[in-house]
């Protein structure tokens, strides 16, 4: 493979080292505009897959010394910043849900639709109607439009099925689909909701014990995580401690949709038990908070949901304040939050949750691929995966202003092209 040097770069972000958690407030905030690792006039070296040099021009090597042959591009003084990774997404599905997200916007409740067999139980069916081949071929569509996107890593949660099999393929569907595309995937196995027909008694208390006993084969079949849904009308409080508890012993990380709709502890607990991330946090309280410090357990905010749903916004400051890592999610999927961008969610995040820009940059970089275990993700500097972007905008803060544009030009995984001047490479290339 060819030595690639990226020139004429007007803004680099490198990401870099993270920043301490033991600094105030407004320290933190200052730390983490340099944290960016922003320069100007600088120049990028790839070989092979590999980051080779990333800073000032004046620093690079000389071409006549790097690994031959060499080709140059230039970047026309535009932006270039690692790829995104987006930490939290249910990209598997089949189905649609545009009329109930008309009935909610008319009044209707998310929890009164779900009632009514609307909701997460409408996509189960769905799903489960679904080919293997008809899943995959949604899922593949959806990881290339997240390419478009800028996004190069990202997790996946199943959560559609529901029954441990279902679950299973869903995990099957998920792997085999992510081994056919450039993004980088973390599979995670989502203990979503309980069916109608295990809601109660006894037979809630199988299906809990049954989906415990699935973790381990869930672990060997390629899931890097589990993530539960703890909230009323899904999973409660002591189930989510023995699913999570399992999953630990069996060597998975931990995740939690916690305190979304209403306060039930799980943030506290999650945190408690080691968990990597937690997920909403829309009803966060100040123990779950301390504990989310104590653990450095990453807040995985979803602004999307919150948007669509008309939730209160997680209270950012807060964490940041308890000394929390903030990270951004998109949560696409077919009901809450139907969107690819997290560009969209940097903007949300500035404008109704106080982030900075350089807040935002951390939280959809550095913050995101750590809170899926791909700590060397998420930044310029040399050995990391050449992962990165390059943008229609000439500065960093243009991306979190410009509501609801693709300010994405090219993106590159792993060192090859994978998206040219807003289209996507074809493979077959
Ligand atoms: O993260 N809160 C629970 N689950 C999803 C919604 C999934 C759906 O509505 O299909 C979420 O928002
Ligand atoms: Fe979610």
């Amino acid at each position: 493979m060819a030595t690639w040097v990226l020139r004429d770069i007007g803004e680099l972000l490198t990401i870099g080292d993270p920043p301490s958690t033991d600094t105030t407030r407004s320290e933190q905030l200052h730390n983490s505009i340099q944290t960016l690792g922003m320069v100007h006039d600088t120049m990028l070296i790839v070989s092979d897959d590999k980051v080779l040099f990333a800073g000032p021009s004046s620093d690079a090597p000389a071409t006549h010394l790097l690994p031959q042959p060499v080709i140059v591009q230039t970047a026309r003084g535009q932006l270039v910043t690692p790829g995104l990774c987006d930490p939290h997404t249910h990209l598997i599905w089949a189905g649609d849900r545009s009329r109930e997200f008309d009935l909610r916007n008319l009044g209707a409740s998310y929890q009164t639709i779900a009632e009514q067999g609307g909701g997460i139980t409408s996509t189960v069916s769905a799903t489960d109607r679904a080919s293997d081949e008809a899943l995959m071929e949604a899922m593949r569509a959806r990881l290339d439009t997240a390419l478009l996107h800028g996004i190069t890593s990202m997790e996946v949660k199943t959560g559609y099925g529901l029954l441990p099999a279902a679950e299973l393929r869903l995990l099957r569907l998920i792997v085999a689909t992510s081994a056919q595309h450039p993004i980088a995937v973390s599979p995670t196995f989502l203990c979503h909701v309980l069916p109608a027909s295990a809601k109660e008694g006894a037979e809630r208390e199988r299906l809990v014990a049954a989906l415990v006993d699935t973790l381990a084969t869930a672990q060997q079949q390629g899931a890097d995580a589990i993530d539960v849904y703890c909230d009323v009308g899904a999973f409660t409080l002591e189930e989510t401690r023995r699913l999570l508890a399992r999953a630990k012993a069996v060597g998975l990380l931990l995740r939690c949709h916690a305190e979304q709709f209403t306060y039930t502890g799980a943030a506290q607990l999650a945190a408690e038990l080691g968990a990597r991330s937690v997920e909403h946090l829309e009803q966060l309280d100040p123990p779950g908070r301390a504990a989310m410090a104590a653990h450095q357990t990453i807040a995985n905010l979803l602004p999307g949901a919150a948007l669509t749903l008309r939730l209160p916004w997680p209270d950012a400051a807060q964490l940041r304040n308890a000394g929390v890592t903030i990270a951004l999610g998109t949560d696409c999927n077919p009901g809450s939050s139907h969107t690819p961008s997290q560009q969209l969610m940097m903007s949300l995040a500035c404008t109704q949750m106080g982030l900075s820009c350089a807040e935002s940059w951390l939280a959809v970089t550095q913050h995101a691929a750590r809170s899926i275990g791909c700590d060397a993700r998420g930044q310029l500097v040399p050995g990391a995966p050449a992962d990165f972007v390059l943008w229609d905008a000439d500065g960093f803060q243009q991306v979190c202003q410009q509501l609801g544009h693709n300010l994405v030009r090219s993106v590159w995984v792993a060192g090859t092209e994978q998206v040219l001047d807003g289209v996507r490479v074809s493979a077959a290339e």
